[in-house]
């Protein structure tokens, strides 16, 4: 392993800026020479790559966003785009490739590996922490973070008024976000795929924090929540009932934005350097992350299984709080 590339895939999330640093640093470190992939999987079909090197990625350790810029790759997802790509990294001399990236960059990850044999290593970088085999992904701590601090704004506005808040935030297929935020947010009601509360549901838990003489209410309702977004929810509520002075607020990419973390930064950091560590042993076509506070291999068939399972706890949790 002379020379290996770096990319970042898919929605953009804190810390990797901090995980691209760890890589090229843990490369130069055992005498690997790094290239930048620009774009995503769309600057490895267009060979879009640049050398980087130890001052390359100087004082982007606290920046949110990705210094690669990052795509979601049509290209990638055909047969011809994924040879495209290959050829580049042949043609350039590039022995294995780091992706940091969600569910569909590991996807992406897992084609090219069937299809090459082209050693390549994930680390998890998505707000969404909807990979299997990482208790958290890069990001997660800080946009969970960046919600709480939006949420107790509109608490302070929501309470003045004694108004009922819809506050959307992100997660298209699960309610990572929404669970968390919604537990260290004193949320009334969660709406998330597993949480599982119908409209009519939401009406009941209403009316009972009207009977116990609650002032504010927020509902936290993840993009993805299956009775609709928190534009819709509202709307069937007041259908229902007009007890409610109801505001909404959707949260949106503010949530991705921002400094990582303590957290993510270091998250990003252990990742990096396992992941070019696991390059040299050999150890691909799986992601790292961390279990437990110990570092573990996943393979790519497994980390995109959507691990909700694990979400039992605070659905009871967030339940239990919220009378
Ligand atoms: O996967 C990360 C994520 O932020 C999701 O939570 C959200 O549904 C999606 O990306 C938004 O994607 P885009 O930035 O392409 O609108």
């Amino acid at each position: 392993m002379k020379k290996i590339a770096v990319l970042t895939s898919g929605g953009d999330s804190p810390g990797m800026n901090a995980a691209i640093r760890a890589v090229v640093r843990s490369a130069v470190f055992h005498d690997i020479e790094v290239i930048g992939v620009f774009q995503g999987y769309q600057g490895l079909v267009d060979g879009d790559f640049k050398r980087l090197n130890v001052r390359s990625v100087a004082k982007i350790l606290g920046r949110g966003g990705t210094i690669l810029k990052s795509a979601r790759c049509e290209a990638f997802l055909t047969v011809e785009g994924r040879a495209k790509a290959y050829d580049n990294l042949q043609k350039n001399k590039i022995d294995g490739l780091v992706v940091i990236g969600g569910n569909g960059t590991f996807t992406g990850a897992l084609k090219f590996y069937n299809e090459f044999k082209f050693p390549i290593i994930g680390l998890p970088g998505t707000i969404d922490n909807d990979l299997d085999g990482t208790d958290y992904t890069i990001g997660f701590d800080t946009a969970t973070n960046n919600v709480v601090d939006a949420v107790d704004k509109i608490r302070d506005t929501a309470d003045s008024h004694n108004r009922l808040f819809f506050v959307e935030v992100m997660g298209r297929h699960n309610g990572f976000i929404a669970l968390s935020t919604g537990i260290a947010t004193g949320a009334i009601a969660v709406m998330t795929p597993e949480t599982g509360i119908t409209v009519d549901g939401l009406v009941q838990v209403l009316a009972e924090g009207q009977k116990s003489n609650k002032t504010s209410s927020i509902v936290i309702v993840a993009e993805g929540n299956p009775s609709g977004g928190a534009y819709k929810l509202a709307q069937e509520v007041m259908q229902r009932t007009d007890e409610y002075d109801i505001r909404i607020t959707v949260l949106g990419h503010l949530q991705r934005g921002g400094s990582p973390s303590c957290s993510d930064r270091v998250l990003a950091s252990r990742l990096g350097v396992e992941a070019v560590e696991s390059l040299l042993t050999g150890a691909v076509n799986g992601m790292v992350g961390v279990v437990n506070d110990s570092l573990v291999h996943t393979p790519f068939e497994k980390a995109i299984t959507n691990k909700i399972d694990t979400l039992k706890d605070e659905v009871r949790i967030a339940r239990i709080l919220s009378i």
